[in-house]
């Protein structure tokens, strides 16, 4: 049995409409619709979204043409045991990816799709990973049975018919096939969020060799909106590597300096690490002359262009941030972004119409919190998910930079990688050279959000790619080393560490937007102007080596921030042996030498290394 749909009035592309007309014919879909990418569209899917209620239309007044989600409780953030990198050989996932033989998987998701949209309309939704046509851009293909994935692609991506127009008929596309794994039988009533509960039942598998991403069973964030973590990271990793770029997790800054100088900085945190509050940073107090402008909050692609200078594009067009913490205090290019034409999910609803989560301001003294249930101050339980989010289009942004969209990218002069770690490391490090560069990144670890007890576990995540490196670890750190000897103009390498704690567990750095007081020395150091000492882990900032003007910060907290203790720094030694380890044999020998390195510095170094001790050799 076929359905009519008008995908030959869209496209000539023929590939296109044999998959479609392929994927059909498995899913079993009740109706097609080719996604347009309009206004009119999307308004459309959001009434009815509203009518099936799948969306909360927010009071009009307070937050216009912007709707609140509810998502089944089992269905929240992305699933990390689920996602699965299918090469043909296991060791090109590498230890810290699942992996599943490609047509085991096939078979597995041939079954689970086979009439999965039953009762459902099946969209198909081109869209554009980067300006639409630019060089530097991919297109994909998104079929999915989810509305809500729809709308919040027509914000994340570049979306609809113009993007079927620059593929015509032989363009290539990555397909990315998506469903909430939840039919209907004839007459069965539908739920707000559909998706397949059972854990176990959920597949996002990713196939590098033939570009494919297939997922099923969750209607959330990077599950669902193929085009984030899917392509421009696991798949595209992948193409970097054949191609000669990068595909990282990294927010892209423009700054400015009181002299006029003008530069760009890309930085990888891990999730939930603060690279949209980075990405939006507002100068401090002090520090009026600076200016700083948002050019990406999560992905960059980096390309060498041909004067040997990286290029960095945002292949995205909004922000999927995490809601919770956002404020006019912590960020309020973020709360200015928000107030219109956004999508927010399982973030709590207040009795106006309006939405509120933990760390926005006062709480409300009623709301309905994100299962739906009668909240209050004194509930017990958060209103709003932790990771409940809002997605919110980039040009919206009151700081977006002027070149956020140029097609040929911005040039970066410092990569920055920075975890969440509350010891051991101090707030900036810049790297010796290259390849301690990619040592420092390669072993940053990050702290699971505080557990009941104090020590909070260390999870290892390197260069924040760590759910999304695309193949093995061991061989995207050979492919970085590698990078650095193809004669580019390269970034200078920071590890930074907004999260270093005292003995009473207080955040010892301000942060927010004082961290621009860093983002100066990185740049000053890049610009030969900023001293620095010579530690252990790598080039620290003396206390007179930082612009303080505007900021009463102490000398002796600022040599607690920035000190190493040698016995943590060869706990750290040691466990990188074990972490090294699982690599085996393919683990880059380079990687072994700088943690041989860094123990013989650490050995020679102070029982407490400071910046402006005697032993710390001045550069
Ligand atoms: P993904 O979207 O998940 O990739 O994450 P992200 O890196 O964009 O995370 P986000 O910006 O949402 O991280 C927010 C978290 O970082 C909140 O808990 C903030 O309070 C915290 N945060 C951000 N900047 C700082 C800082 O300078 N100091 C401290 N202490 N916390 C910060
Ligand atoms: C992350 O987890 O790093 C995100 C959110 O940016 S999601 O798109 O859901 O992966
Ligand atoms: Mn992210």
């Amino acid at each position: 049995m076929s359905i009519a749909h008008d995908g030959a009035k869209r496209t000539a592309n023929g590939p296109l409409l044999a998959w479609v007309d392929e994927m059909i014919a498995l899913c079993q879909p009740e109706r097609v619709h080719w996604c347009d990418g309009s206004q009119e569209e999307y308004d459309r899917l959001c009434q009815e979204m509203v009518e099936a209620g799948t969306f909360i239309r927010l009071n009009p007044e307070k937050r216009p043409n912007s709707y609140l989600a509810r998502s089944h409780p089992s269905d929240v953030a992305r699933v990390e045991d689920r996602t699965f990198m299918c090469h043909r050989n296991k060791e090109d996932a590498g230890p810290t990816n699942n992996w599943m033989d490609p047509d085991e998987m096939m078979g597995i998701l041939r079954d689970r799709f086979s009439g999965c949209m039953r009762g459902r309309t099946l969209y198909v939704v081109p869209f554009s990973m980067g300006p639409i046509g630019s060089p530097i851009a991919h297109i994909g293909v998104q079929i999915t049975d989810s509305p809500y994935v729809v709308t919040n692609q027509r914000i994340m991506t570049r979306m609809g018919q113009k993007v079927l127009d620059v593929l015509g008929a032989d363009g290539a596309f990555i397909k990315c096939m998506h469903s909430v794994g939840a039919p209907l039988a004839p007459g069965e009533a539908d739920v707000p969020w559909p998706c397949e509960p059972e854990i176990e039942n959920k597949y996002i598998a990713h196939f590098p060799e033939t570009r494919e991403i297939w997922s099923y069973g969750s209607g959330y964030g990077g599950n669902a909106l193929l085009g984030k973590k899917c392509l421009a990271l696991r798949i595209a990793s992948n193409m970097a590597r054949e191609e000669g770029w990068l595909a990282e997790h990294m927010l892209i800054l423009g700054l400015e300096g009181p002299d006029g100088h003008e530069s760009y900085i890309a930085a990888a945190f891990p999730s939930a690490c603060g690279k949209t509050n980075l990405a939006m940073i507002l100068p401090p107090e002090g520090m009026k002359g600076w200016k700083a402008r948002t050019v990406g909050d999560d992905i960059a692609w980096i390309k060498p262009a041909a004067d040997g200078t990286l290029r960095a594009i945002n292949p995205e067009a909004g922000f999927f941030g995490v809601a919770p913490g956002t404020s006019y205090d912590t960020n309020p290019m973020a709360m200015e972004t928000l107030k219109a034409n956004c999508i927010f999910t399982n973030v709590a609803l207040t009795d106006d119409g309006d939405v509120w989560w933990e760390g926005m301001g006062p709480a409300p003294d009623h709301a309905i919190d994100w299962q739906g249930k009668d909240w209050t101050p004194e509930s017990g339980r958060p209103a709003a998910h932790p990771n409940s989010r809002f997605t919110a289009p980039a040009s919206q942004c009151p700081t977006i930079d002027d070149h956020w969209e140029d097609p040929e990218g911005v040039p970066i002069s410092a990569f920055l990688f920075g975890g969440r770690l509350s010891r051991t490391f101090p707030l900036v490090l810049e790297a010796f050279d290259w390849k301690h560069g990619v040592f420092l990144a390669a072993t940053m670890g990050s702290e699971a959000t505080a557990a009941a007890i104090g020590q909070a576990a260390i999870r290892r995540d390197p260069f924040a790619m760590l759910p999304f490196a695309g193949y093995n670890m061991a061989d995207y750190w050979q492919y970085w080393l590698d990078f650095g000897t193809r004669g580019y103009k390269l970034p200078r390498i920071f590890r930074v560490n907004w999260f270093r704690k005292d003995e009473n567990g207080k955040f010892l750095w301000p942060g927010f937007g004082q961290n621009l007081r860093v983002l100066e020395w990185v740049i000053e150091r890049v610009r030969g102007k900023a001293g620095a000492a010579e530690g252990p882990f790598g080039l620290v900032p003396r206390f007179e080596d930082m612009n303080w003007e505007g900021l009463d910060f102490d000398r002796e907290t600022f040599s607690h921030l920035t000190e190493v203790v040698r016995a943590e720094g060869l706990a750290e030694v040691a466990d990188l042996e074990g972490y090294f380890a699982q690599f085996g044999d393919r683990l880059p020998a380079e990687m072994e030498r700088q943690r041989l390195a860094l123990k013989e510095r650490l050995e020679a170094a102070p029982e407490v290394w400071r910046a402006e001790a005697p032993e710390g050799a001045e550069t």
